[in-house]
């Protein structure tokens, strides 16, 4: 399946993750943890090690050999890792849809990094992969995504209570989904 990567702001590139990238992976995770811990699940301490991650890309990339999963990462020009968004639970048939997470590192926020990914993501969904939606989740307080999904063309459709269980607790999540087009799926 066509990977639509690219430039994706100055100096960012957007790639799908590899084999190779657990080094990187894991200094962009410790760098972040900080940053990410407040939206994320709680990791366990293997998570930030380049060997965690090894083990962790060989299962994305299985489940991307499926098609069930698309995990693309930010990369700059020294081979930095500064981000990622990642396509899950890709499903057929009369559903059609799939679920986006995303994350950008610290001191790149606010330079439109997670927008950009987010309008070629859903590109992707529905020209290469023939998605018929797309859902993400937010916390209620994470403003910052919740702008980031509205402005590129999702709608909150609801609040699900004790939604996901982030940085220790199950917490409330505002739902967003965009509709991607009308045709019919393959049944
Ligand atoms: C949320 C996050 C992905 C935004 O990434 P980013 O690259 O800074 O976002 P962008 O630069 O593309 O911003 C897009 C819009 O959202 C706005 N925005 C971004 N972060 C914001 C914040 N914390 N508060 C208010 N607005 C914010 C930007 O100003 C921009 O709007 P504008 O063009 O009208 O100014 C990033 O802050 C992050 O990784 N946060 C931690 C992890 C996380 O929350 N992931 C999502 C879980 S649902």
């Amino acid at each position: 399946m066509h990977i639509d990567d690219g430039e994706l702001t100055a100096g960012v590139t957007l790639r799908l993750l590899a084999a190779e990238d657990a080094q990187a992976l894991a200094a962009a995770y410790a760098a972040n943890r900080a940053h990410l811990a407040p939206w994320e699940p709680v990791r366990p301490e293997a998570f930030f090690t380049p060997e965690g991650q090894r083990q962790r890309i060989q299962e994305l990339l299985r489940r991307h050999a499926e098609d069930s999963l698309v995990p693309w990462v930010f990369e700059e020009a020294d081979g930095r890792i500064v981000g990622a968004i990642t396509l899950t639970g890709i499903s057929r048939g009369p559903f059609c849809s799939a679920h986006l997470g995303y994350w950008v590192d610290a001191g790149r926020q606010g330079r439109g990094l997670a927008g950009a990914a987010v309008a070629r993501v859903c590109r992707f969904a529905r020209d290469t992969a023939g998605l018929h939606r797309i859902e993400a989740s937010t916390l209620l307080e994470n403003t910052g995504s919740q702008r980031v999904l509205a402005k590129s063309g999702f709608d909150r459709i609801g609040t699900a209570p004790r939604y996901l269980h982030i940085n220790g607790r199950w917490r409330d999540c505002h739902l967003y989904q965009r509709v991607l087009h009308d045709s019919d799926p393959v049944l």
